[in-house]
Order: C-alpha cells, then sequence, then structure tokens
C-alpha cells in the first residue's frame, strides 16, 4: 500500500461483510417461510423479508465498490485521497441511511418498486451520500494529474450509476411508465454500469496479480466497455416486451439483450488469457483466484443464465418465476459479489501488512461458498422450470404449484447452508488479517510484486 489513506478502505469492507450476513439471515428466513416454517411471520412476512434481502444487497455491493475505489485511485491517480476524513463521514451516512431504510420496509414504509423500495424522501439522502462519494473520488483524480484507462473507466462507471440513480426518483401514477424508468435504475445498472465497476476492478487487479503490460490488461477493458453499450443499453428492451410498452421492443430487445453474453466472454477471456501469460508469480494467489472465478461465474450466471430466458418467446413463460431467482442469484454472486470478494482478498494484506494469502481456510471459503452457490441456483432451476410447466403451460393455480415446488427449497436450504459456510470462512479469514496498521506503508512489508521481498518470486 503506498498511501496511507487508502486504508478507509477497510471499513468499507468490513460494513460490507456485516450487511452480507444481514442478507444472508433474510435469505434464511424467506428460504425456511417457503417450506411452511414462518414462524416469523407476523414480524417479518416474506415480502418484508424480500425486500431488505435485495435492498441489503446492492447497498452491500455499493459499500463494497466504494471501499474499491478509494484503495484503487488513490494508486492509479498517485496520490493521497482528496478528503480521507470526508470519506469516513460518508461511510457512516451510508449505514445510517442503510438501517433507517431497512426499518421502514418492517413498518410497511416503503414504495411498492422491487428493488427499488426506498422511501422517496430517503433517495435524497442516498444522493447526498453519493455525491460525497464521486466529488472525493473525482477530486483526488483531478489533483492527481495521472489518468489511467482503468482508473477512468472505474470513475465513469461510478459516476454513471449515481446519475441512473436520478430516473427511479421520478413519480409516475401510470404502472407501465413506471416500470419503463425502473428498469433505467435496475438493468442499466447491473447490465451497464456496473459492468464498466466490475471491468474497472477487475483490470486493476489482473495487471497488479499478473504483471502483465498495462496497455495489455487495458487494450481488452476498451472492447468490453464497448460490447456493453452496444448491447446492454438497447438490450433494456428484454424488460420491455409484455408490460405495455410498444411492440418493437419485442425486436430491439430479443436481438440487443442476446449479445450482451459477448461482454460477459469477454472479460472471462480476457482474464484467462492474462492469468496464462502472466510471466510473474504475485504470491497473492487466493487473490487471483477469486478475480479467475468471477469472470467465469459472471459469465455462466449473466451471460449463460440471462440468456437462458431473454428471447420474448421464452421469456412469455419464464418472466416473474423463479427462474429469475435463478439468475438473480449467481449473476449477482458471479459479477458483483465475487469481485469485491476478489478486491477484499487482494488489498487486506497490503492494508494490515499480514501476508495471510493462501491459507487452507482462504482457499476452502472459496471453494465452499461458490459450490453451495452453483448448488443454490441449481435449486431454484428447478423449482422455476417446474413452475413454469405447472402454472404457465399446465395453467394450474399459483398456489397449487407453489405448493409442489416445496420440496425444491430444502435443497436451497442445504446449499444455502454450504454457501454460508464459506462466507464464514472468508469473514475469518478477514479478522484474522488484523487492523490496517502503519507498518503496512514500509516498502516491503505488504509483499507487493514491485517489492521483490517474498521468497520465489
Ligand atoms: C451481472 C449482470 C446481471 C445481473 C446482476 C442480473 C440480475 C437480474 C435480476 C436481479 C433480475 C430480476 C430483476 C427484477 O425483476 O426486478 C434480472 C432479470 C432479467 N435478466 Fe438479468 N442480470 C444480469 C445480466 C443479464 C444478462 C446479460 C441477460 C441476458 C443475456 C439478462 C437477462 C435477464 C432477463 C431476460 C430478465 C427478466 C426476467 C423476467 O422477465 O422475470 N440478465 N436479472
Ligand atoms: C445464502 C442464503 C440465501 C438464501 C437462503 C436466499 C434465498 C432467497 C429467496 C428465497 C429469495 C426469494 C425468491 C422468491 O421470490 O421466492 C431470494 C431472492 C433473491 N436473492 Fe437470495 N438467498 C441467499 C443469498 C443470496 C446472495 C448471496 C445473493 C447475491 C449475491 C442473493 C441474491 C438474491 C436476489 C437478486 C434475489 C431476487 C431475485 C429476483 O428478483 O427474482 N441471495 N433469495
Ligand atoms: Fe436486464
Amino acid at each position: 500500500m503506498k498511501f496511507r489513506s487508502q486504508r478507509v478502505a477497510y471499513w468499507f469492507f468490513a460494513s460490507a461483510l456485516a450487511l452480507l450476513v444481514l442478507q444472508i439471515v433474510y435469505g434464511f428466513i424467506m428460504g425456511f417461510a417457503r417450506v411452511g416454517l414462518d414462524g416469523l411471520h407476523e414480524w417479518i412476512p416474506f415480502n418484508t423479508a424480500r425486500a431488505v434481502h435485495t435492498n441489503l444487497l446492492v447497498v452491500w455491493l455499493l459499500c463494497g465498490f466504494m471501499g474499491s475505489a478509494y484503495f484503487i485511485i488513490p494508486e492509479e491517480a498517485n496520490r493521497e485521497l482528496a478528503w480521507p476524513r470526508l470519506a469516513y463521514v460518508q461511510l457512516i451516512s451510508l449505514l445510517v441511511v442503510g438501517v433507517i431504510a431497512v426499518g421502514c420496509y418492517h413498518f410497511n414504509i416503503w414504495e411498492g418498486r422491487k428493488f427499488l423500495e426506498i422511501p422517496r424522501p430517503l433517495d435524497w439522502l442516498v444522493v447526498a451520500n453519493v455525491l460525497l462519494f464521486i466529488g472525493n473520488i473525482g477530486m483526488t483524480l483531478w489533483r492527481g494529474r495521472q489518468h489511467t484507462t482503468t482508473s477512468m473507466v472505474l470513475f465513469m462507471g461510478l459516476l454513471f450509476a449515481a446519475l441512473l440513480y436520478l430516473p427511479g426518483m421520478i413519480s409516475v401514477k401510470n404502472q407501465t411508465v413506471d416500470s419503463f424508468y425502473r428498469w433505467w435504475v435496475v438493468h442499466l445498472w447491473v447490465e451497464g454500469v456496473w459492468e464498466l465497476i466490475m471491468g474497472g476492478i477487475l483490470c486493476y487487479l489482473l495487471i497488479k496479480l499478473t504483471g502483465v503490460d498495462r496497455e495489455v490488461v487495458e487494450k481488452w477493458l476498451y472492447l468490453i466497455v464497448g460490447l456493453t453499450f452496444l448491447s446492454g443499453i438497447l438490450g433494456t428492451g428484454h424488460h420491455y416486451y409484455y408490460i405495455g410498452a410498444p411492440r418493437y421492443w419485442l425486436w430491439v430487445g430479443g436481438v440487443f439483450s442476446a449479445l450482451e453474453p459477448l461482454a460477459f466472454l469477454g472479460m472471462a477471456m480476457a482474464a484467462l488469457a492474462t492469468a496464462r501469460k502472466g510471466g510473474r508469480k504475485h504470491p497473492n494467489r487466493i487473490a487471483l483466484t477469486w478475480s479467475l472465478g468471477c469472470a467465469i461465474m459472471a459469465f455462466v450466471g449473466a451471460g449463460f443464465l440471462g440468456m437462458a430466458h431473454t428471447l420474448p418467446q421464452v421469456n412469455l413463460y419464464t418472466h416473474g418465476t423463479l427462474v429469475t431467482a435463478m439468475h438473480g442469484h449467481l449473476a449477482f454472486w458471479g459479477a458483483y459479489a465475487m469481485i469485491v470478494l476478489a478486491m477484499m482478498a487482494y488489498s487486506l494484506p497490503l492494508m494490515t501488512g499480514r501476508r495471510l494469502w493462501d491459507t487452507p481456510m482462504a482457499t476452502w471459503a472459496f471453494w465452499t461458498s461458490n459450490i453451495g452457490m452453483v448448488g443454490m441456483t441449481g435449486a431454484l432451476a428447478v423449482a422455476g422450470i417446474t413452475q413454469v410447466a405447472l402454472e404457465r403451460r399446465l395453467g394450474l393455480d399459483f398456489l397449487v404449484v407453489q405448493k409442489e415446488i416445496e420440496m425444491h427449497f430444502v435443497g436451497l436450504l442445504l446449499a444455502a447452508a454450504l454457501f454460508s459456510t464459506g462466507i464464514v470462512m472468508f469473514i475469518i479469514t478477514f479478522f484474522r488479517h488484523g487492523l490496517p496498521s502503519d507498518e503496512a506503508l514500509t516498502p516491503g512489508v505488504s509483499g507487493e510484486p514491485d517489492e521483490p521481498l517474498v521468497a520465489g518470486l
């Protein structure tokens, strides 16, 4: 680690993990409710748990992205963060808004809009918070006068993510129009600007971990950004098929969203090619494992499983079923959760000065969580396909079908237990690193590749 202010990332990461744990707790509440164990129903009904589960997901990922940016941007700009203390204030205010929102959901104070349930007045606090964040890293870049492709793509991704939050705040009574704009946020985030954030972080990690020239890795990044914009923007149409929007969206959405997996394929190929080419072996192998794992799982979860239901002929039957939940889990996990965890695995030894890479527990954490998540995806796939067949093809009643597929949620719970074990191991490894220390600023201590200290480099 080069700059003292980079360590603010530690607190963003620790907070992100705390919120992830809470997200998982609400996942289990829903999972148990699905098999009839719904003892908490009075206080936390399924719809409340669902909103809390998905909103916490978004908040912990944003927290992880912000932490990653606070670590990466000073280094790429080659200077301390512009306002380090403001970053701590921003973290605390983000957590306060998050906690208030989650509290509101338990008292039925929310907007009935999936993923954007946060009450409107709180939206303004989110805007203020994000402005502080963008201001801080923007000023760091500006003063740094050193602009790498990686840092610019990361910054643009974060800036556009902030701007795209605004259409979600437009108040509309007509449900079709409301839904139309809701997707500008939800879709253009995960299939647009968040991909830039992911691409930027992945690029940074590959440069650091493989030692391949920046120019080579960044060339890939340009290609991925191009593919993302080409396919992702009009790909929004895959949410406009049957909501009351004009019919031409069937064609536009179908064709362009079918191209979207290319961007994810590009990322997976770039990551694998770079890793193969990398001559230098960085000692932090587990961070590389998470980075490659992320690129591959993002392709499977977002690209492959997205493709599975993106054509209008298929989506006619699968829309809003557990097929969507199947894809939602693996896509969010592969693309965004894993990139944040990769960044944590990479930066922790550098912030704390403790080289805890490649411990057996770190390796187990990777495999257990990933196998668990694949298992969860499988359980949801079986449940989803059965639901489509019984409810949408044979026309059975919704609740009758939900009863039929109850058994598959036992499978989901078992896989989720495995997944959670992996996450617990990741968290133990995280805290074993101890706190960020000044010692880590001493050249050589943290074992960065340009510090050939570690044996076998
Ligand atoms: C990392 C990227 C992605 C993430 C995190 C993601 C996540 C999600 C989530 C959470 C939903 C449910 C949204 C809601 O109902 O409010 C969804 C829906 C959908 N996604 Fe993705 N997705 C990603 C990429 C893709 C890609 C690349 C495709 C197509 C190739 C795709 C196709 C779809 C379709 C068609 C739906 C609508 C499902 C329905 O009608 O119920 N997704 N996605
Ligand atoms: C480990 C424990 C977890 C369990 C038991 C669990 C369970 C569930 C359940 C039961 C639902 C509701 C599905 C329905 O509508 O019936 C859900 C929704 C969702 N979960 Fe999880 N989940 C867990 C972890 C995660 C993680 C780690 C992620 C992301 C990385 C995630 C992402 C999502 C998303 C995006 C949705 C909304 C899907 C949609 O829009 O259809 N979950 N989860
Ligand atoms: Fe989409």
